[in-house]
């Protein structure tokens, strides 16, 4: 398959007055055509702003991406591209699609009115043939009644029906890559399976490739191919979706895992709850960023960081269980098909 997009040591810092947050740390990956990567991690570990890097849509008065950040879209590096290639690449070969409908939609405008307005910023074809391709997305979305729901505004309309808008604005025009941030996180289970369900259809149908960026692995399973679990800014592991389920080998991988409510459910454990916070993002760490909540620790992981260490072409993690010369832990019960060697 075809590379989309290649991320290679994106570092991105915010300014403040305390000092220099260092929200996201040598961050490399890569996104395939028709694939789908889910970003994975608790809230405050990088995902939106690793997603916004990617259409450098962050505020460029307090955040920074460093110095030798490459972001490779189709062979071209999005981090050098001009004001006007830029504009031509967002919201037409990428799209983003936010967690909060309410807020990223005008609440002054009906529903029909923002996705014409949207067509005709990026198209220049009659208002016609706009309201026209307005009604099909609104059908691709599968929303009841479109012809009357484009005549509404957002109030009007339930989280889970304006989410559905939010997605065909962005589907607008056929991206190549769909970069989706919480897209239903604001909203019930049910409704939230039903957008994902819808997702995945879509992203099928027009063979767009994804990046969901969640804090609930639960999600990912049935939508994902590919896994990144990140933690303070870092890639802590990676992997298929198939090798982060079934044989995970990082301890905050474990507990991301042991927290899914279902999961739990299934194995008839006990739902697990992190204790303690991330690390603060204004220190360099020279060690493992997981030190601190790690059940696992060692006199190592305080004074070195580990690096990645790979097990297969798609899984990789950074922890130094995986030392040759470390205890042999296995993961805890209920976690992972396999234990460790
Ligand atoms: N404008 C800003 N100024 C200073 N720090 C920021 C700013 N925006 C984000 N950060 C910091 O960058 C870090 C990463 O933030 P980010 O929004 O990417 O987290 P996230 O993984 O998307 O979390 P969530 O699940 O809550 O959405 C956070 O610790 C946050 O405090
Ligand atoms: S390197 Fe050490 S502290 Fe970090 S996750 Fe692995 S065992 Fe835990
Ligand atoms: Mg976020």
């Amino acid at each position: 398959m075809a590379e989309l997009l290649k991320v290679e040591n994106l570092n991105v810092s915010f300014m403040s007055y305390a000092g220099e947050v260092k929200a996201v740390r040598n961050v490399s990956f890569h996104v395939n055509e028709k694939e789908t990567l889910a970003l994975v991690g608790e809230s405050g570990c990088g995902k939106t702003v690793t997603s916004k890097s990617i259409m450098r849509l962050l505020g460029r008065t307090t955040a920074v991406i460093k110095e030798g950040s490459k972001i490779e879209f189709n062979g071209e590096d999005i981090v050098k591209m001009d004001k006007k290639r830029l504009a031509e690449i967002r919201g037409n070969d990428i799209a983003m699609i936010f967690q909060d409908s309410m807020t990223s939609l005008n609440p002054t405008m009906t529903v029909g009115k923002q996705i014409v307005e949207n067509i005709l910023n990026h198209n220049d074809i009659p208002k016609a043939q706009a309201m026209d391709r307005a009604l099909e997305l609104l059908k691709l979305v599968e929303i009841p009644n479109p012809e009357e729901r484009l005549k509404v505004y957002p109030h009007q309309m339930s989280g889970g029906m304006r989410q559905r808008v939010m997605i065909a604005i962005a589907l607008a025009n056929n991206p190549k890559l769909l970069i989706a941030d919480e897209p239903t996180t604001a909203l019930d289970v049910t409704i939230q399976a039903q957008l994902m369900d819808l997702l995945g259809t879509l992203k099928e149908r027009l063979g767009m490739s994804v990046i969901l960026v969640t804090h609930d692995l639960g999600i990912v399973s049935d939508f994902a191919d590919r896994v990144q679990v990140m933690y303070a800014g870092q890639v802590v592991e990676r992997g298929t979706t198939d090798e982060i389920f079934n044989n995970p080998r990082h301890p905050y991988t474990w507990a991301l895992l042991r927290s899914i409510p279902g999961l739990a459910l299934e194995q008839k454990s006990k739902l697990y709850s992190l204790k303690g916070t991330p690390p603060d993002l204004l220190l360099t760490l020279s060690q493992c960023p997981f030190a601190a909540r790690c059940d696992y620790c060692m006199p190592i992981c305080t004074k070195q960081k580990p690096d990645e260490t790979v097990l297969s072409d798609t899984h990789s993690t950074a922890c130094w269980l995986l030392h040759p010369n470390a205890p042999k832990i296995d993961p805890p019960i209920g976690i992972g098909g396999q234990h460790n060697e």
